[in-house]
């Protein structure tokens, strides 16, 4: 119910002029941001032609619904995931749901079309490249690649293989594929809907998009580790975490946001995660030096961002607008600098991936580049060289992501080693990783030798390093801490 009311007061300042779409559904502080940005820009969309369909079939009088809430009800009923609310307002639309449904039956007859998309005049359409593909990503906690393609093709998908190359995933109704990247990835058609499939239901598959599989993939902890999962809710990647270690080892999951929590726990129960430890808490407040963290060696850090990435309207900001989003940007890039900082003063630390869906250099490569200058002791690792859209130069190393390049929201990710500066660096071995193709301006010395020399990912070890030097574990936490005390100043 708190989705349709708040859904219906934006879109009414929206089509009054009161303030851009996005803009408004951001300032809203509502739980589900990405829920309501879609349905909003959803219901937008087609804003004229629920209009007409309401009117003619009065549905205005007979509920004594008002418009911008009667448009996003009916939006859903007929052309969305059914109206979700229990109450007196899915009673109301039930009640009407033949007449509505007949309406817009006469409308597509009479403009000679099938499909809903087709009765939006062509200004309105979205091009094709534009509509991504349903990526479906299977929990193997709960079952395996090759037993889901079996089960699906078992009900009418046409399975055509392992991608190659981007066009692949254009595919036709009930074909599928899988991710040429995420090996663990299927790819459909964009409008394949599995909200009601079994394997959505019974948790042996999870609706995420490709973009937001990179983070947990990357970060790849071995089963076993202790890990720190730092703004949570509701959790896809902390269930990609979790089937990642195999549900061995320990997985700190924290949150602000208790309605998003109390999500998150149902959807892990259904995942079949068994290793997390939820807490509703702010990871700025947390010590990093507590016991239970001692062990911590991965985190993944995914903290609140403008949603800028998330693919709906085309921007609509005014210049009024652009310049609070300004002011909004450089506040969300302060919190996450902190929350990066924050994240890197872990003892045991050894890597920290750090993601947003913001296609925002502030939020992006801004706060990555900070964070290392602050935090000497850790630099970029070069992530999967074949990726098609890289981090703004010089941080190549990381990755983005949007809809034309990749076909998916648009996102950025960087993963962040510890090193020892000034020593012959290590690189733990890892599968996703390789050299980078360019040095970026900001490489540390340490970095630019590795690049230089070639050097496999394997060698370079620097436990002899540290020998040689002289450097034993008790000097160089003390290095480590001094030098931390004095790059921190986002306190
Ligand atoms: C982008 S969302 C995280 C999405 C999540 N990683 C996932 O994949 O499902 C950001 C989350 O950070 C939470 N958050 C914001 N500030 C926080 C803080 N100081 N400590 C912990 N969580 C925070 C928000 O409540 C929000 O749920």
């Amino acid at each position: 119910m708190a989705l349709y009311m708040k859904a219906a007061e934006i879109l009414e300042k929206a089509e009054s002029k009161q303030g851009a779409l996005k803009t408004l559904v951001y300032d809203s502080k509502f739980s589900n941001i990405k829920q309501l940005f879609a349905l909003v820009c959803e219901t937008h969309k087609f804003s004229s032609i629920l209009e007409e369909i309401i009117e003619s079939t009065k549905l205005l009088k007979q509920t004594k619904l008002r418009m911008h809430l009667a448009k996003v009800l009916t939006y859903d009923l007929l052309m969305g995931r059914g109206v979700k609310c229990g109450g007196n307002w899915k009673t109301v639309m039930m009640k009407h749901r033949s007449r509505l449904q007949a309406a817009l039956a006469r409308k597509k007859v009479k403009q000679r079309v099938s499909k809903n998309e087709d009765l939006l005049p062509s200004s309105a359409l979205r091009p094709a490249g534009e509509l991504l593909p349903r990526y479906v990503r299977v929990n193997t906690l709960k079952t395996t690649v090759e037993d889901t393609v079996d089960y699906l093709k078992r009900d009418g998908f046409s399975y055509l293989g392992q991608a190659s190359k981007l066009d692949d995933l254009t595919l036709k109704k009930r074909d599928f594929v899988r991710d040429m990247y995420l090996p663990e990835l299927l790819v459909f058609s964009p409008k394949t809907d599995f909200h009601e499939h079994f394997l959505y239901k019974a948790g042996h598959i999870i609706l995420q998009d490709k973009a937001s599989c990179l983070p947990a993939y990357l970060l790849n902890p071995p089963p076993g580790s202790h890990v720190i999962d730092a703004c949570a809710a509701p959790g896809n990647k902390t269930s990609h975490l979790a089937a990642i270690m195999k549900n061995k080892g320990r997985l700190f999951a924290f949150d602000l946001d208790a309605k998003r929590l109390a999500t998150m726990s149902t959807l892990q129960l259904r995942a079949g995660v068994t290793i997390h430890q939820l807490a509703h808490q702010d990871f700025l407040k947390l010590n990093p030096d507590s016991s239970q963290f001692k062990d911590v060696e991965y985190i993944l850090l995914d903290p609140s961002c403008s949603g800028s990435g998330m693919v709906c309207l085309q921007d609509d900001d005014s210049t009024a607008d652009q310049e609070k989003n300004q002011m909004r940007l450089a506040s969300l890039a302060s919190f996450q600098l902190r929350c990066l900082n924050h994240g890197l003063k872990f003892p045991s630390l050894k890597r920290l991936v750090y993601s947003t869906c913001s296609v925002h250099r502030q939020e992006n490569e801004d706060v990555v580049t900070a964070g290392l200058q602050q935090n000497p002791d850790f630099r970029l690792v070069p992530l999967l060289p074949q990726w098609p859209e890289r981090g703004i130069h010089p941080l190549n190393q990381c990755l983005r992501a949007s809809s034309t390049k990749t076909r998916t929201h648009g996102f950025f990710v960087a993963l962040l080693e510890k090193h020892i500066a000034d020593k012959k660096c290590k690189q733990e071995p890892a599968v996703h990783f390789s050299a980078p193709e360019e040095l970026p301006h900001s490489m540390s010395k340490c970095q630019k030798r590795t690049a230089d020399s070639e050097t496999s990912e394997t060698e370079d070890k620097p436990t002899s390093a540290a020998v040689k030097t002289g450097n034993t574990p008790s000097k160089k936490k003390r290095k480590k801490k001094k030098k931390r005390t004095a790059a921190t100043v986002d306190k």
